[in-house]
């Protein structure tokens, strides 16, 4: 048995796109298990650039299979979309697996998540727009539609028919809004419903049995840990379970049958959309960070928020999701920038603390305690742990002892081939 997870150790954009592509070649599947087209995974390959939002980014690899999996919440138009585009520039789909239980979200989702955050007016999120916070509303709420409904037309009439009315009642009343056409709803999802049917299958059963066979698999995480629904800077956070507990509810994979976590950070730290970030940097070195790191967001075009690496939160982030090993990426971005600094405690109310309070409030509160060190000059060319400027080995192994836990693998690039592994998380 060897699985292994990709996590984001941040808020998000960590790079974790890049390292399931990596790691894709010592697995069998890759399976995303929560969030949606919220997520922008970006793979540089020779040069080709690739934004995955829902097909695991392990697709553009012959020969391996990519579910998705329940705790996914789909749009299906943007899912056919991506596998057209993915077809379109040479890499078939046909080993794309869809769980029957994934959620779908519908036209009135992507609706209310805008007219939501309207109405939040100064408190919005900064939420993606997609429809990911009333998707996951209705999911839990028990009036969700499911893929199984979709790919079954008597069924998806009688459910939509049923829930609509429902959802018609609420955004007249609240948003004054016209109400939405169930018949019209009905006629382009069962168009959507109809292609994607060939894709689908008992998600946690096959898994199950491949599992049972020896395969390996890769779970693909969405977000990170501090965007997590119960374990991030909650309201500001996404609507899923992005951390490590995500991986068995999103999946119906058991957490007995996973073997390593690894939690994906950058060299520093960004975050899209609004809500607390204490080592948020506004001068010059930001700027710098996002012009070098092109901190655009993937999904929304949005400048990313840049700051120092937040080791608290690294550690904060081993500690919910377990991480066995760290992946570091952007490290490159830092090439030059002189001393670097790293957040190794919060000031909180004048009193010191190593560790991130839950209440919003007093994380809203808390300063960054940083110690520097000395930065490198350039990444270009380094291949291996010896030909790392030592600044870069002293990087590492600050983070680290910090953290208590082994850096696996070094990203100083984009591309696939500009990557350090030092351990190899499938090859034990
Ligand atoms: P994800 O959502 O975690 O997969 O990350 P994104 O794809 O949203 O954002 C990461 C961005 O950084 C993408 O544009 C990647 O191509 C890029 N990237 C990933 N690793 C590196 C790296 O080591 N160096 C540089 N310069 N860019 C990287
Ligand atoms: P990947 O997978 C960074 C942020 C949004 C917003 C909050 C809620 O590419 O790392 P949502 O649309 O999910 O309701 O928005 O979460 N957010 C992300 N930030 N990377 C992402 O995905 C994100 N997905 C959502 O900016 O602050
Ligand atoms: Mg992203």
């Amino acid at each position: 048995m060897n699985n292994v997870a990709i996590i984001g150790a941040q808020w998000g954009d960590e790079g974790k796109g890049k390292i399931v592509d990596l790691l894709t070649d010592s697995a069998d599947i890759v399976v995303r298990f929560q969030g949606g087209s919220n997520a922008g995974h970006t793979l540089v390959v020779n040069g080709e650039k690739f934004i995955f939002k829902l097909i695991p980014s392990g697709m553009l690899h012959k020969n391996k299979i990519c579910l998705i999996g329940p705790g996914v919440v789909i749009d299906p138009k943007g899912l056919l979309d991506e596998m057209a585009n993915l077809e379109k520039h040479g890499y078939p789909v046909d080993s794309l697996k869809i769980s029957g239980t994934t959620h779908v979200i519908m036209p009135y989702h992507r609706e209310m998540d805008v007219l939501l955050e309207q109405k939040r007016g100064a408190k919005k999120i900064g939420t993606t727009g997609r429809g990911i916070g009333p998707a996951y509303e209705s999911k839990i709420g028990r009036r969700g539609i499911r893929v199984w409904d979709l790919i079954n037309p008597e069924q998806f009439k009688q459910k939509l028919m049923d829930i609509v009315i429902d959802v018609n009642d609420y955004v007249k009343s609240v948003f004054n809004h016209k109400g939405f056409d169930i018949d019209k709803i009905y006629d382009e999802y069962s168009v959507y419903g109809e292609k994607i049917k060939k894709y689908v299958v008992e998600g946690p059963l096959f898994l199950n049995n491949e599992i049972n066979k020896n395969k390996k698999l890769l779970f693909e995480g969405a977000q990170g840990t501090m965007l997590d629904v119960d374990h991030g800077t909650y309201p500001f956070v996404t609507s899923s379970n992005t951390t490590a507990g995500g991986i068995c509810t999103g999946s119906g994979v058991a957490p007995t049958k996973i073997n390593e976590i690894i939690g994906v950070s950058k060299a520093y730290t960004t975050r899209v959309g609004e809500g607390p970030f204490p080592t948020e940097l506004f001068d010059e070195t930001g700027n710098k960070i996002r012009s070098v790191g092109a901190e655009f967001g993937s999904v929304t075009g949005r400048p990313r928020r840049c700051g120092w690496l937040d080791l608290v939160a690294l550690k904060y982030s081993v500690m919910i999701n377990g991480l066995t090993g760290i992946a570091i990426t952007k490290a490159d971005v830092l090439d030059g920038i002189g001393k670097i600094k790293l957040a190794t405690s919060y000031s909180l109310d004048g009193k010191k603390i190593d560790y991130v309070p839950s209440n919003l409030p007093e994380f809203e509160r808390c300063k960054p305690n940083f110690e520097e060190i000395e930065g490198w000059k350039t990444l270009t060319g380094a291949k291996d742990t010896q030909s790392l400027p030592k600044e870069m080995k002293n990087y590492i192994k600050y983070i680290e002892s910090y953290t208590g836990v082994k850096v696996y693998i070094l990203s100083i690039g984009a591309d696939r081939e500009q990557t350090i592994v030092f351990k190899n998380p499938f090859k034990g």
